[in-house]
């Protein structure tokens, strides 16, 4: 296999300045691309901010010979998505890649949850994922060619208790991504998410806001996870997913612990009514072994065209 290389391509990284994201951007930088590294710099809740934490990994970049601007601009505002943005153009003249990695984290249980917490995680994950894909896809649909790379979570996908707000907006990343990559495909623009894991501030932050017997358990797992939860371990899959090498559109995939692998939606395949007159409600209690029966497979559709269709034409439709 030969190097997956970065040369000649621009990225951006948000919240590359710290976590996990630094090391998405050490690497690119270290395979030749230049990295706009994006972070506001603020707490783990996503208060306060500082130049700072950008300044750091780029001129850490720079040091090691690579090429990187800050910018500490946050994605959770329109102006701010559209300045990390334009900070890309006129620094290294185009973006090919956008990791969309920036996040905050509060938690609290369902009913515990203020609106002040549910909004600031749905503006910073979900909104500034989708703010900062709307600013760089023009330039990607004019160039035919861009990799965006959106960061789902295990919370949004599968759950976590005390994350209601966390996941929906992660769960709503899985749904930008899914339209995303559909309206990219003609134009060279693939797109992807990673549901990463580490042991970084915010895996800190959730222990510490759990339950203390959760704690215990949580905390005693940690010890046995060995080096494989250090940030650097995500790198390679967002990494690759990042590159010209990549050849997935419209997928999600999990790093965790080290085991790479794909994360998929799926339909059972079900009990099939008439199709004259709905059923009863009795319907369904009496076929709902069939209806939740995963022994007979899963069907995956692409589009929700192509759930319909694959009722019309058996066998015709799905990935
Ligand atoms: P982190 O807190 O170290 O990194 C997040 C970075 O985003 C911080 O440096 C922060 O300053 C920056 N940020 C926050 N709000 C921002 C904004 N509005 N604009 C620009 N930058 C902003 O945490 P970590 O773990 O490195 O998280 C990286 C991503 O991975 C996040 O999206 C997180 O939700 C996701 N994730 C992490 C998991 C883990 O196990 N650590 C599990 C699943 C997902």
């Amino acid at each position: 296999m030969s190097r997956i290389s970065f040369e000649n391509r621009v990225a951006i990284v948000t919240g590359g300045g710290g976590g996990i994201g630094r090391t998405y951007a050490l690497e690119i930088a270290r395979r030749g691309g230049a990295v706009v590294v994006n972070d506001l710099g603020g707490d783990v809740a996503g208060r306060g901010g500082s130049a700072s934490m950008a300044e750091q990994v780029a001129a850490e970049i720079r040091a090691a010979g690579g090429r990187a601007i800050a910018s500490h601009d946050s994605v959770a505002t329109g102006d701010g998505a559209r300045r990390i943005v334009d900070a890309a153009l006129k620094a290294f003249g185009k973006v090919d890649v956008l990791v969309n990695n920036a996040g905050n984290m509060r938690n609290a249980l369902l009913e515990n949850l203020s609106d002040d917490d549910w909004d600031s995680l749905i503006a910073t994950h979900l909104t500034g994922s989708f703010r900062i894909t709307r600013a760089v896809w023009p330039h990607m649909k004019a160039q035919r060619y861009g990799r965006i790379v959106f960061t789902a979570s295990s919370a949004g996908l599968f759950g976590n208790t005390m994350q209601v707000g966390y996941a929906a907006a992660k769960a709503g990343i899985a749904g930008l991504m899914n339209v995303a990559s559909l309206e990219g495909e003609a134009f060279g623009i693939r797109c992807n998410a990673i549901l990463p894991n580490a042991n970084s501030r915010m895996a800190e932050q959730m222990l510490k806001d759990w339950d203390p017997a959760t704690q215990a358990a949580g905390a005693a797992m940690m010890s046995a996870f060995g080096n494989a939860m250090n940030p650097e371990f995500n790198a390679p899959l967002a990494v690759y997913l990042a590159s010209e090498a990549c050849t997935s559109t419209h997928a999600l995939y999990s790093q965790c612990l080290g085991r790479v692998a794909q994360v998929m939606i799926g339909v059972t395949a079900g009990w099939q009514a008439g199709r004259d007159t709905p059923p009863s409600v009795e319907d369904i209690a009496s076929h709902w072994s069939e209806i939740s029966d995963a022994s007979r497979g899963f069907s995956r559709p692409n589009t929700s065209a192509e759930e319909l269709m694959s009722l019309l034409a058996p066998g015709t439709a799905g990935r």
